[in-house]
């Protein structure tokens, strides 16, 4: 059985499903491993690793979708325009595997359903221990959290260590990461060693130890939550009452910072909105804040996805893909995830899909022509 890794179509997308280092633990599995030509190349992975590794290189991109297994890093739903050349691609048995906004985008899981491949939607892999080496949004999480603090730091008008000099004391900048989930804590842990004071909050009090473990102040504010989080440790809607009071809460604590990253998000809901028009207005001139949420509408009220937005002489910028600007590790990340999975669904170089097991039930997005998966069937308004 084949799996191929095809190269990435989505405009700017520099990541590859899988690199070199993978291929021996397929070919290990009983796979043979395909790699559409130069599918690695923009992350640093050049066809001859591949070939050095024991893959096989296919000319075109048909002749990498003739294999069994697909691999890739946006699939349709998360490649809304080009991904849709590839569904005359697909074939019933098939199997693909990618990130693909299964919630966010329930429509295109149903165009994939339709040609009977069976679809692992990635972002769908349960935050379970069993399934944590195969944690997608975990791995691209902690690269976009780096990421996001040194985008602020290069956009900031100061520099963030506190530096003692023959000139004079610069004091330290101050920054606060609202959203202390896997992104927050990469980038609370980012902005202390490149030497700022760092604050955090979220709306699940467990992180508070979380965010000092990684060198942040946990910020507290007096509200009170509903449920905070769900049993997945997602954060949990709240009502607009508790938004509005957070929101009037956090902009006492936004008017002070040099550097604010947003990052809060609700699995398949927009994001909420935490810094508003007033609270950017209420923030020192040349401030920075860097909204991770931007792609779901954003956490601050001015942000634009992938643009650069001042207001009030605050930077506010958007990025919606900075995993793919760390392409060599966020593709190393992703390779050794979509590995474990393959080892878990493939037994003796056989696809076994065990719709008992936990990890495959969840994570299987389509089966048969059918959409297998609940919640995004719920997505879609079909059940
Ligand atoms: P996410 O990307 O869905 O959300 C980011 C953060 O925003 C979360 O911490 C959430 O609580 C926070 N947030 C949402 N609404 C907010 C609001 N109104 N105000 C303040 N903060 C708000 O979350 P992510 O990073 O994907 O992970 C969330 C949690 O999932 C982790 O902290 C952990 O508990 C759990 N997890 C478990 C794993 C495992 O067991 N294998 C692996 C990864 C995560």
């Amino acid at each position: 059985m084949k799996v191929a890794v095809v190269k990435e179509t989505f405009p700017g997308e520099r990541r590859v499903g899988l690199v070199p280092a993978s291929v021996p633990l397929l070919i290990k599995a009983g796979l043979d491993v395909l790699v559409e030509s130069r599918a690695g190349e923009a992350a640093g992975f050049a066809d001859q690793l591949y070939l050095d590794k024991g893959a096989k290189i296919a000319a075109t991109r048909d002749d990498a979708f003739g294999a069994e297994i697909i691999v890739q890093v946006r699939s349709l739903g998360a490649n809304r325009k080009a991904g849709r050349e590839d569904l005359s691609r697909l074939r019933s048995g098939q199997v693909l595997l990618g990130m693909c906004d299964p919630l966010g985008e329930p429509g295109a899981v149903d165009e994939i359903a339709k040609t009977g491949a069976t679809l692992f939607a990635l972002e769908l892999i349960p935050r379970t221990t069993r399934a944590q080496s195969m944690d997608v949004l975990s791995s691209m999480a902690t690269i976009v959290g780096y990421r996001a603090v040194l985008l602020a730091a290069m956009e900031l008008p100061k520099v963030f260590p506190m530096l003692m000099t023959a000139a004079g004391t610069l004091n330290a900048a101050k920054a606060f990461v609202i959203g202390a989930g896997v992104a927050g804590l990469q980038a609370i842990a980012t902005a202390k060693r490149l030497g700022a004071t760092v604050r955090a909050y979220d709306q699940r009090p467990i992180c508070k130890e979380q965010v000092e473990s990684v060198g942040g102040k946990f910020v507290e504010l007096p509200l009170e939550a509903g449920e905070a989080q769900d049993k997945g440790g997602y954060a949990k809607q709240q009502d607009e009452e508790f938004y509005r009071k957070q929101r009037e809460l956090l902009g006492k604590v936004i008017a002070e910072c040099d550097v604010v990253i947003t990052t809060a998000a609700i699995p398949g809901k927009p994001s909420p909105l935490l810094v508003t028009a007033e609270a950017v207005a209420a923030m020192n001139a040349g401030s920075v804040i860097v909204d991770l949420a931007a792609e779901r509408g954003g956490n601050c009220a001015l942000t634009k996805a992938d643009e650069r937005v001042v207001a009030h002489g605050v930077t506010i910028l958007g990025p919606t893909n900075l995993a793919s600007d760390a392409p060599t590790h966020a593709s190393q990340m992703f390779s050794a995830n979509v590995n474990s999975l393959l080892q878990h669904i493939v037994k003796a170089g056989k696809l076994e899909l065990n719709r008992e097991d936990e990890i495959i039930r969840d994570t299987m997005a389509t089966h048969d022509g059918q959409i297998t998966n609940a919640r995004i069937r719920e997505a879609l308004g079909t059940t």
